[in-house]
């Protein structure tokens, strides 16, 4: 007997999970609940490769809830009484206590989950549990049961978004003075904030918790009455069913609400950008903590050593981002493809929607809780990032837009700026090494002012635009991140600054 686990009733998304592969005892067709039609036994590889229950277990709460709205429907359409209503209700609210508890037994034979709970429905209250099922097949309970799923684990996914968003902040607001080169092409650029490199995160992240909470306005739509493919026989009031589940919307076209996943895709493809961005994260943390950048250090919770090389600590964790985010793509293209070549309506392709949906959501979510806490505890360092910032030309942008200032169109400050730049290189020698009278050389728009642009500070001060690295401006967007991020993690959009 396999049974599942107790669950946190605080994040019900999560998986039940047997302890183990679900059970197969011998079953022949009559064990079926939809066995009448046939004689012939199923074949033993026949019903563990068609079983879903092993992973859509984990949807139990949500079909609970859902089986709960049904009979009350039934219930008002007079389909069933109120007493049978109330038996019905009573012996789900035993099975999920009894599922909560680890004491369900998850059998391969019933197939899924919406079988497996209907089947023990039936063993608690005899006949009547086979009443639960009027009105409903499985193709709109599936459906139904992922909306449900996705709205929780997606209201969970923001939290877990906007803690690393504060985790971003709070790093910016811990090392905000510090500079380090900016970079174009991974060639040194111009000088710039960490504070503002570790706001672009921010950002990023902010356009993610957007893209999922769109998604949710069209997984918000319940679909129950949708039957099998054409609707239902029976006159069930479905807008009392989706006020009791809280959707705001009903379906309007039974064929599209029980075969199309397009809303599962639009998480799949969220959750695919968001660990873009991360990877984009992973693959700086990796160069930056590495011997030739040494710009920081990550904590040692969050590195493993070399079982042969004693001095290293690897950055494993950042790798393994980067590497999960090919994982996630994947997952993004298997149910494209799945659901690509699909004729209307459900077909059982559409089984393959939920081992990439749940491995996704687990993947994903995981990584963003794992670097809310890596990034607490990051260490800058900020001598090696001025070493970086002070070598290498960063500033010669600022001599060029220095004679543009006093009259020279750019494209020939460029080139006058540019010919300095390689006298440089050929002597051995930095910008700021340079004579006042090579300057007056290579133009006499230079004067003795010019100097004093020819410092990273003044060079990250004079980008005082919105959007820019000057430290004023850093400075209000930290301001601006960490008030928004206060407020509910979903309305940082909206409370956001708009200047
Ligand atoms: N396990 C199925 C799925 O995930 C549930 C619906 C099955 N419907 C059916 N007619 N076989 O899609």
């Amino acid at each position: 007997m396999k049974t599942a686990r107790p669950k946190s009733p605080r994040t019900p998304h999560k998986a039940p999970r047997p302890s183990s592969q679900p059970t197969s005892t011998k079953s022949s067709d009559k064990t079926k609940l939809w066995g009448g039609r046939f004689q012939g036994k199923t074949d033993a590889l026949v019903e563990s490769f068609t079983a879903s229950i092993g992973f859509d277990c984990r949807l139990y709460e949500y079909d609970i809830e859902g089986s709960i709205a049904h009979c009350k429907t039934l219930q008002r359409a007079k389909v069933l009484t109120t007493r049978e209503s109330q038996t019905i209700i009573k012996g789900l609210y035993r099975i999920r206590e009894a599922i909560r508890a680890g004491n369900h037994q998850w059998k391969i034979e019933d197939e899924d989950v919406h079988m497996s709970i209907e089947r023990q429905l039936t063993q608690l209250i005899g006949p009547l549990g086979g009443k639960l099922h009027t009105g409903r097949s499985r193709n709109d309970q599936i459906t139904l049961d992922l909306r449900l799923f996705l709205r929780d684990a997606l209201q969970h996914f923001q939290r877990d978004l906007c803690r690393l968003q504060q985790s971003l902040v709070a790093l910016a607001e811990r090392y905000k003075d510090v500079m380090m080169p900016g970079y174009t092409h991974l060639q040194r650029a111009q000088p710039v904030l960490f504070s503002h490199h570790a706001l672009a995160y921010v950002e990023m992240l902010e356009r993610d918790k957007g893209r999922l909470s769109d998604a949710l306005v069209r997984i918000d739509v319940m679909p129950l009455g949708s039957g099998a493919l054409a609707g239902t026989n029976y006159a069930i009031d479905r807008q009392y069913t989706a006020n009791l589940l809280k959707f705001p919307k009903i379906s309007q076209n039974s064929l599209d609400a029980v075969s199309d996943r397009d809303y599962v895709i639009e998480v799949l493809s969220g959750c695919a950008i968001l660990m873009m961005h991360l990877s984009r994260l992973s693959e700086e943390l990796i160069l930056w903590s590495s011997q030739e950048f040494q710009f920081v250090d990550l904590p040692d919770g969050f590195c493993t050593g070399s079982s042969m090389m004693p001095q290293k600590k690897n950055p494993d964790i950042p790798e393994l981002i980067r590497g999960k985010t090919g994982r996630v793509y994947g997952h993004l293209f298997s149910l494209l493809t799945t659901v690509k070549g699909l004729p209307l309506s459900y077909n059982r392709d559409l089984q393959e929607d939920k081992e990439p949906l749940f491995d996704t959501i687990d993947t994903t979510t995981t990584s963003v809780k794992i670097y809310a806490e890596l990034l607490a505890q990051l260490t800058v360092r900020p001598e090696p990032m001025n070493k970086a910032v002070s070598e290498g030309f960063l500033l010669a942008t600022e001599l060029a837009d220095y004679l543009v200032k006093r009259g020279v169109p750019f494209r020939e400050s460029h080139h006058i700026v540019g010919s300095l730049v390689r006298e440089c290189l050929i002597k051995g020698k930095d910008l700021r090494d340079l004579t006042q009278q090579d300057l007056f050389k290579a133009s006499s728009s230079f004067d003795s002012k010019a100097f004093q642009v020819l410092t990273p500070e003044a060079a990250i001060n004079q980008k005082n635009i919105v959007g820019g690295t000057a430290t004023t401006q850093v400075a209000s967007q930290i301001k601006a991140w960490e008030k928004a991020l206060r407020a509910k993690p979903n309305s940082s959009t909206k409370k956001k600054r708009t200047s």
